[in-house]
């Protein structure tokens, strides 16, 4: 047991590690190229802080944004690779996507949003932490 965690805190280390260093390219070259699952990734973000603000606004999307399905194949930042728990997790992430868009009843649209927001922070808990935080301000209190 005492060994996964520390296997778990290496694989959580390595992704801040990587985010770090991506910034700081960013900033000396000006030449950053995020990989395209980081891009997919800044616009489930950016998608889903929009939808936010409509609910908010007593509005929301219906169409499920069908380019998310690009998770299943979006090459990732060198180094990452998917694995089974990757996988399921990208499964359960486009269901509850999906599931959200689907909803007809409106008193459960911000539950069902935010089933949306918990996937992506769950899958981040095992694939990379770094962006948790920002994640978590998605969800509607
Ligand atoms: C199936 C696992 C998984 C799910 C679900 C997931 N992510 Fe990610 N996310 C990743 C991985 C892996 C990376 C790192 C990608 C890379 O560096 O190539 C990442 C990177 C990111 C980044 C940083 C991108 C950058 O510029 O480096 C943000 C922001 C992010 N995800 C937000 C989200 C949001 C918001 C959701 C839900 C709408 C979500 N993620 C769902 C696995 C996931």
């Amino acid at each position: 047991m005492r060994y996964i965690s520390l296997l778990l805190l290496l694989v959580f280390l390595n992704c801040e590690e990587k985010n770090k260093k991506e910034v700081a390219q960013k900033i000396v070259f000006d030449v950053y190229e995020p990989s395209e699952m980081a891009t997919l990734m800044n616009e489930m973000y950016d998608y889903n802080l929009a939808v936010k603000d409509s609910i908010l606004n007593g509005h929301w999307p219906t169409h499920f944004p069908i380019d998310f399905i690009e998770i299943h194949k979006a090459e990732m930042t060198e180094g990452k690779s998917r694995n089974t728990v990757f996988n399921s997790f990208s499964e359960v992430f486009l269901k509850v996507q999906e599931d959200f868009h689907n909803t007809t009843d409106s008193t459960l649209i911000i539950q069902n949003f935010n089933k949306v927001v918990d996937v992506c922070i769950s899958c981040h808990q095992t694939e990379c932490v770094g962006p948790i935080p920002r994640i978590k301000k998605l969800r509607i209190q």
